[in-house]
């Protein structure tokens, strides 16, 4: 099979439908979605499937208290988990729910064939039991002192504060965090899967490069451990299916959920005549098929899932990629911080384009705990996304539109360098390939710098003063857009909306891995439009604010100071000050104070309103330079809308001067 014919199918773990995604949750959709979009890119069928955990007892009993039925909560949720990803550019191709049909129908055949095979085997065990709920009690649902240390309050399961794990019934004192009562102790039937017949397979699958080292390591530690069967069943009332011919008994929820991958997959075969279920999940299966999950759930896809998928004659995952957890500002996110950012709160705020590609510049294949640290993403972003990779393109694209009607030249001016540009593809594809991709920005941020430096070097704003030397501007332009596109080409599976507009606006068409090879020449662009603005540290200050659960509202609606006693670098590099020109001034009807003025600055012409009535007459302000804030958010006024905001000083009224850089300086120039 040629490199080029991969199929592959590709998995991010079932979020459960109970409650909101946050920024912890999107590491793992991003990062899957990054990987599935670069394979798409490189020509392979790749097939990114997802759904809602739906079952278990959290979700029922969500359900209850929100007075619905837990069928209406999983859709809703669903509903908003759906768009939540879309916003974020996650790109499945199918986005299901482990309430349905088709799964219901594979767990059922999945449970049958084990059966049959002998690997399924019931035993009578004893359970806490609600009293008062009348319902059995999963560990996390009973409370009580630690065996071991003593602490107070501590989960059925385990305990937070020494670390001891036991059941239940050694808990001193439990209490159900249903009712409060003491829990009483109940016998029931429960079926188990037994996970040691399943031993030595399990242990030839994990040794054959499945998992990264860091996992495998915790492997071999449960290996040791022994490995003991698992209760696949839970009593009545539960939410989720019904096993056949065991009335009142339910199929436990991590039994159905990774059955969902197949579900998800079975439900998109229904759609696309292309694709066939056994193609994929057969025995004899060629494709691959991936599983992008959270460390914490390591153990249900490196031994459960494999062996049951072993037992009921489907084939196994070609590999499953974990990854850490995420912290924010160096510590675990906290609700009271303000850290505990839903993708909602997010999506409020910032672009989701920044998140990626910050998430991105941290990712490698382990499962090192990735830190979102604030400041660090707003220097970060506007640093590499605003100040390298974008500029070149502004830097370049108003010359070519002005100069020379949007026309690039015909050659490149300097090939030897474009193919340095070309020739670290496969480099970058490889660290995309092995989920390096902390490598691969830094290599792709290398060339941004190399790109910038060629520009600097040849300085076309001096150029275009000679009209000798026009033609050098044209062929300078040229090689730096071109190498602009090969940059975006590399970014499109991180970035794939900024990546989008620049192919609109380079007019190339759909870029796949290999198409930014060829440099465009003789072609013609259309107008460049920003293709990213900086990041404000005050969006980041209101999405914090709006993560913070205790605020008070007072705090909430105080209004902010019109200026901060002082300010840090970050927050005044991120003012983005350009060299403008006023190339049209004018009186607004109605307006007591305002002109309307039409700014140039390199390619690019804003709309402003600036108070300045009373100080200027319009005519004289035309061909002048003054100094604009590019990057303020574009406000909507009475007049129309106004796109940055002139520089200007003095007390106002008549006495306002607007600032202005000598001549010499051209329009689009930042100020440093
Ligand atoms: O840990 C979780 O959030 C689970 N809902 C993940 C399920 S992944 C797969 F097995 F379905
Ligand atoms: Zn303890």
């Amino acid at each position: 099979m040629s490199e080029h014919e991969r199929n592959i199918l590709v998995t991010s773990a079932l979020p459960y439908a109970n409650g909101d995604l946050h920024l912890g949750h999107m590491v793992e959709y991003l990062q899957t979605d990054i990987w599935v979009r670069f394979q798409k890119m490189r020509g392979h069928r790749c097939i990114f499937v997802c759904a809602t955990d739906t079952h278990g007892t959290p979700i029922m009993l969500r359900a209850q208290k929100e007075g619905i039925a837990p069928e209406d909560l999983i859709a809703r949720v669903g509903e908003v988990m759906s768009k939540d990803f879309s916003d974020f550019l996650v790109d499945f191709d199918n986005f299901h729910s482990t309430h349905s049909q088709e799964n219901r129908e594979l767990v059922e055949t999945m449970y049958l064939r084990l059966r049959d095979a002998g690997h399924i085997r019931s035993e009578v065990i004893k359970q806490a039991f609600d009293e008062q709920e009348n319902m059995f009690l999963p560990d996390r649902f009973v409370r009580g002192e630690c065996p071991r240390c003593g602490a107070a309050d501590q989960y059925g399961d385990s305990c937070e504060s020494c670390g001891a794990t036991y059941s239940p019934g050694d808990l001193k004192n439990p209490v159900s965090v249903l009712s409060g009562t003491p829990p009483s102790e109940r016998e029931s039937e429960h079926f188990f899967f037994r996970l040691g017949d399943f031993e030595e397979m399990l242990r030839e699958w994990v040794s054959s490069g499945r998992l990264h080292e860091s996992v495998s390591r915790k492997l071999e530690e449960w290996f040791d451990a022994g490995l003991k069967d698992w209760d696949i069943s839970r009593d009545a009332p539960y939410f989720g299916f019904e096993i056949p011919d065991q009335p009142g008994k339910y199929f436990y929820v991590w039994l159905d959920a990774p059955v969902g991958y197949q579900a998800s997959f079975l439900n998109l075969c229904k759609r696309r005549d292309d694709l066939d279920f056994d193609e994929f999940w057969g025995r004899d299966s060629k494709a691959e098929l991936y599983h992008f999950i959270g460390k914490d759930i390591v153990y249900f896809h490196s031994l459960f899932w494999p062996a049951v998928l072993t037992g009921a004659n489907y084939r196994t995952p070609t590999a499953v990629f974990a990854h850490g957890f995420l912290t924010v500002n160096g510590q675990k996110m906290s609700k009271s911080r303000g850290t505990f950012i839903t993708a909602r709160t997010y999506l409020d705020h910032l672009d989701p384009e920044y998140l990626r590609y910050y998430y991105a510049s941290k990712l490698g294949a382990g499962i090192d705990d990735i830190d979102l640290n604030l400041e660090d993403f707003t220097a970060r972003v506007n640093s590499d996304l605003v100040g390298k990779l974008v500029n070149i393109a502004s830097r370049c694209a108003g010359f070519i539109s002005k100069r020379f009607d949007g026309q690039l030249s015909d050659e490149l001016m300097d090939p030897a360098l474009f193919a340095e540009f070309t020739q670290a593809s496969e480099g970058i594809a490889q660290a995309y390939e092995s989920r390096e991709f902390a490598r691969a920005m830094r290599e792709i941020m290398a060339l941004a710098d190399k790109a910038n430096q060629f520009i600097d070097t040849h300085k076309p704003w001096v150029m275009a003063k000679d009209p000798e030397q026009l033609h050098a501007v044209q062929a300078v332009c040229t090689q730096g857009l071109n190498m602009f596109r090969v940059l975006m080409g590399f970014l499109k599976p991180v970035l794939p909306g900024i990546a989008q507009r620049a192919e609109e606006f380079l007019a190339t068409g759909d870029m796949n891995w290999d198409s930014v090879s060829s440099p465009l020449l003789g072609t013609k662009i259309e107008t460049f439009k920003p293709l990213a603005v900086r990041v404000d540290p005050q969006s980041v200050n209101a999405m914090v604010d709006a993560s913070r659960e205790d605020l008070k509202t007072s705090e909430k609606t105080k209004p902010m100071d019109p200026i901060a006693d002082e300010i840090d670098i970050n927050t005044f590099a991120s003012v983005d000050l350009r060299v403008a020109r006023i190339v049209n001034a004018q009186q607004v009807e109605g307006a007591e104070k305002l002109l309307q003025l039409t700014l140039d600055i390199g390619g690019e012409t804003r709309n402003v309103f600036a108070g300045i009535k009373a100080a200027y007459d319009p005519e004289t302000l035309i061909g002048r330079l003054t100094v604009m804030v590019a990057n303020l958010k574009p406000r909507k006024m009475r007049f129309g809308l106004s796109e940055g905001m002139v520089l200007a000083a003095g007390p106002g009224g008549a006495d306002i001067f607007i600032l202005s850089p000598d001549e010499g300086a051209e329009p689009g120039m930042r100020i440093k």
